[in-house]
């Protein structure tokens, strides 16, 4: 199987970034474990600031991984246009949270993603990623 984790804004500040919301250990740690827990798994990563830079991403891999795990974290809340790009691939979407989005602020109740998405984990901390690869298996 081939999947690939993608990761929205900040969370390359994963580990020192509000440590009591989404934990200490840096999202490179955490890949290393899933990646040694599942050597059969091509698990790919990538990580962008940048909205149209995850919607050229989920577009190059969307027609030929069987799974993504995204993670778009605030655009989750706000883009259209990874919503859409969501729709237009063939690819399964996991939509997965560090938090639980529901028992936060109101802005994080809505989702772009989660209409189109094969469905969504989240509140389990990192272990949210681990659980939607699990679910391509
Ligand atoms: C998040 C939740 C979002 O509301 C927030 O903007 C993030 C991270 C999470 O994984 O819990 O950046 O997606």
């Amino acid at each position: 199987k081939k999947l690939i984790i993608i990761n929205g804004p900040n969370l390359n500040l994963l580990g020192k970034r509000e440590p009591a919301i989404y934990g200490s250990l840096t999202f490179t740690e955490f890949l290393e474990t899933i990646k040694d827990k599942y050597p059969k798994v091509k698990i790919d990563y990538f990580q962008s600031n940048i909205e149209g830079e995850l919607i050229d991403k989920l577009q190059e891999v969307g027609f030929t991984y069987d799974g993504i795990v995204l993670n778009a974290a605030a655009y989750t809340h706000t883009s259209i246009g990874i919503g859409d790009a969501v729709k237009a691939i063939q690819t399964p979407v996991v939509e997965v949270h560090i938090s639980n989005t529901f028992n936060r602020e109101e802005f994080r109740h809505t989702s772009y993603i989660s209409p189109n998405a094969k469905g969504v984990i989240l509140g389990f901390g990192l272990q949210s990623y681990e659980l939607a690869i699990q679910s391509f298996l």
